[in-house]
């Protein structure tokens, strides 16, 4: 694995050139996604900015160009007309002012009349390293550019940690306000969410208070990326709690989590229905963020890192990792989340492909699972060995994705075998395989599992004990152009 110094992590992009020899090696690598958002270059972790305006999806991402590697961050930009096609738009956002010095960092997005406003964390370091969190806004110009505001809207709060981030803005009809939630750490370290308000999007921001989550006052020592969405008549609150480890998920220490329930504006409490439970069960699934302006009441439209904090990734060799989850509609049902594949994907299936057992590097699955127990292999060598196997046990309802038969194995410290628990027995099973990642959604949403794969060329096969399976190519959906 390469070291890099942290003169090489930070340094600033002057000009395009720069890195056109590193997109020109990078794209030939086999791992290029076909259909899900990827850097051009270096590393993409956290979906930023996600907003429907003037019927065009934007979505940034968190952007290193240099390599595999947390140094300093961009926003980059791509935009779509139905959350299928994706075009590369250039930097969104470039950490190029005092207040932003070492990254433009996570944030959102939210759409009022014909302004597309967007809102981010500028990370500031001084000369001895010691940060100061700044919460920024920037706005879409007329030519489709991201445009700063000269000045930050406010700083972080003496009575936390230097770690206030991530600034997720939602408009409040009822209350006629605007609230940014801003994920953080207390002083003694345990994680929380800190609320300001305002009558107006991009001035008269205060400190509304810290939100309360009976049950949660210590869960995880910090909570990144928070999200929050009215849908189905409920609340839904998402965050990425980290320095903890969690029941049923190996060493890891970054987590993406939710609670179904009530938020009063009023007295900054969200009440949640039951207990936290997963996003995904994968291995590889962080920073999930709703985009804004859906115009759905019952719907959110949600996107993730597929990667971890922390973790290392095979293609870190090539100087490039990361991508983004396909687009998944989230919907609450009867008190529960179903999470679907974006409407409108089958859009990308060519020809369907014989049941024969050999897999596409970009397909999607559909499995009819019969009653009892199921087994499925992905990415197996030509004799049916290896992959990565998902065995379904019917007594206990739970399905176990294991990795370990890949060639390329990886995080092999974190995990490897994870469990995902399910409500109801196994029955269907949608899975989206593009050239480095696998996503399986269950039973028509009850439960998703997303993981980074990359298999060898004699890694294209698979077996499985279901009676019916259906499965298409899917075409390439995402430009891969050298914008920058
Ligand atoms: C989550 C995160 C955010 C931060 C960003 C920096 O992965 O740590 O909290 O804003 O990444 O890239």
């Amino acid at each position: 694995m390469k070291e890099w110094t942290r003169e090489e992590r930070y340094r600033i992009l002057q000009s395009p050139e720069e890195i056109r020899e590193l997109y020109e090696r990078v794209r030939l690598s086999p791992y290029r996604q076909a259909y899900h958002v990827q850097p051009i270059t270096g590393l993409s972790s956290d979906p930023n900015g996600f907003a429907l305006h003037k019927g065009l999806w934007h979505l940034c991402y968190q952007w290193c160009p240099w390599g595999a590697v947390h140094g300093l961050k961009y926003w980059y930009h791509v935009t779509s007309p139905d959350l299928l096609h994706w075009s590369n738009e250039g930097i969104g956002l470039a950490p190029d002012r005092d207040y932003d010095n070492k990254g433009a960092h996570s944030g959102s997005a939210i759409s009022v009349g014909d302004e597309l406003y967007f809102y981010y964390t500028g990370n500031h370091r001084d000369e001895n390293w010691v940060r100061t969190p700044w919460t920024c806004a920037a706005f879409l110009d007329a030519d489709g550019k991201l445009q700063k505001l000269p000045e930050p809207l406010f700083g972080p709060r003496d009575d936390h940690s230097e770690h206030q981030r991530d600034p997720k803005v939602v408009w409040n009809a009822e209350k006629g306000k605007y609230y940014i939630f801003i994920g953080a750490q207390t002083l003694d370290k345990r994680g929380c969410v800190l609320i300001y308000e305002s009558e107006k999007p991009l001035e008269g921001w205060h400190f509304a208070g810290e939100l309360k989550v009976p049950g949660y006052e210590r869960f995880g020592g910090m909570w990144e990326c928070p999200y929050i969405v009215h849908i189905g008549g409920k609340d839904l609150l998402i965050f990425s709690p980290q320095y903890t480890t969690l029941p049923g998920r190996g060493a890891s220490t970054n987590h993406n989590v939710y609670f179904i329930g009530t938020m009063d504006y009023d007295t900054l409490t969200f009440t949640p229905d039951g207990p936290y439970r997963f996003l995904d069960y994968g291995f590889d699934f962080y920073a999930a963020q709703g985009a804004a302006n859906v115009g759905d009441p019952e719907k959110a439209i949600l996107i993730s890192w597929i990667g971890l904090p922390d973790n290392h990734y095979p293609t870190e060799e090539e100087d490039w990792e990361g991508s983004m989850t396909l687009p998944r509609e989230l919907r609450i049902v009867d008190g529960r989340l179903l999470q679907t594949p974006i409407s409108g994907i089958e859009q990308l299936r060519r020809a369907e492909k014989p049941d024969d057992g050999v897999l596409p590097d970009a397909c999607e699955l559909e499995i009819q699972v019969p009653a009892g127990d199921f087994d499925l292999a992905l990415f197996t060598k030509a004799d049916g060995s290896g992959g990565q196997t998902l065995h379904y046990d019917a007594a206990s309802k739970v399905c176990t994705v294991d990795r370990r038969g890949l060639n390329k194995r990886f995080n092999q410290n974190v995990f490897e075998v994870l469990d995902m628990p399910l409500e109801n027995p196994l029955r269907k099973l949608r899975i989206f395989i593009d050239r480095s990642s696998t996503e399986f959604f269950v039973n028509d949403g009850e439960a998703t599992f997303t993981t980074h794969s990359y298999p060898e060329e004699n890694e294209h096969w698979f077996t499985h004990s279901a009676a019916k399976l259906r499965m298409w190519e899917l075409s390439t959906s995402v430009t891969d152009e050298f914008v920058v």
